[in-house]
């Protein structure tokens, strides 16, 4: 009998959930992202409307929603380890970006905004 060795690449997929507020639809942009370890990637949770403020949560698989950031003015940025989250100036977006992406950034991620 052969035996076969698979070979395994490590990938990583990141989930995004598009939010209403307000009937105010959030976008997020891309929906899902699949990545090998130790890329960097950016996303937007966009609309056309203002917020006063923007809430990033994630969710590991089956694991517990945490709030990861609050932003709560045009421009500012907040940094976490590898994880930068920005503010529009504009205060209609939000962008989410990863450096060095690990598995423990596997998850679902949320974006909320206030008005
Ligand atoms: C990821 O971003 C860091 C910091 O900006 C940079 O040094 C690195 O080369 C980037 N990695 C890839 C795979 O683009
Ligand atoms: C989301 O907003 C960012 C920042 O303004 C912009 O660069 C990007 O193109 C927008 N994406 C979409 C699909 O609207």
């Amino acid at each position: 009998m052969k035996t076969e060795k698979l070979l395994m690449v490590p990938a990583l997929i990141i989930w995004m959930q598009v939010s209403q507020v307000n009937g105010q639809q959030i976008q997020q942009i891309p929906p899902s992202l699949l990545l090998q370890e130790g890329e960097n990637f950016t996303t937007y949770c966009n609309s056309s409307s203002t917020f006063n403020s923007f809430q990033r949560y994630k969710q590991r698989p089956g694991g517990s929603l945490v709030l990861l950031i609050i932003l709560l003015s045009g421009g500012e940025v907040q940094k976490q380890e590898r994880l930068a989250v920005q503010f529009g100036e504009t205060r209609k977006h939000s962008s989410l970006h990863i450096t060095a992406a690990q598995t423990a950034d596997v998850g679902t991620y949320f974006c909320a905004g206030a008005q």
